[in-house]
C-alpha cells in the first residue's frame, strides 16, 4: 500500500482527498478549500493546490479516461 501524501499540514487534507474532490466535480482551487478546508489555514499549501487541480484538469482534457497518480512514490530504499 502507498503512502498518502499530505498536502495541508493546517487541515491534514491529503492528494488523494483533493484527488477525490476534483473527481467528484470540483473544478478549481476555490472548489477545494471549500469542500476540503485545504489551504484555508496558513495558505503555505495552495500554490500545491494550483498545480494539482491544474494538473488533473491537464490530464482529463487529453484522455479523460487516463489515471494520475497522486500518491507518494514508493521509497526507493525499500
Ligand atoms: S498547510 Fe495548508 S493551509 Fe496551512
Amino acid at each position: 500500500m502507498r503512502a498518502q501524501r499530505l498536502v495541508c499540514l493546517c487541515n491534514q487534507v491529503t492528494a488523494q482527498e483533493i484527488l477525490a474532490i476534483l473527481k467528484a466535480g470540483a473544478r478549481t482551487t476555490a472548489d477545494v478549500q471549500e469542500f476540503t478546508m485545504a489551504g484555508t489555514g496558513c495558505t503555505r499549501c495552495v500554490r500545491e493546490i494550483d498545480a494539482l487541480v491544474f494538473r488533473y484538469k491537464s490530464t482529463q482534457k487529453k484522455d479523460p479516461q487516463l489515471r494520475i497518480d497522486f500518491e507518494e512514490p514508493k521509497d526507493k530504499r525499500s
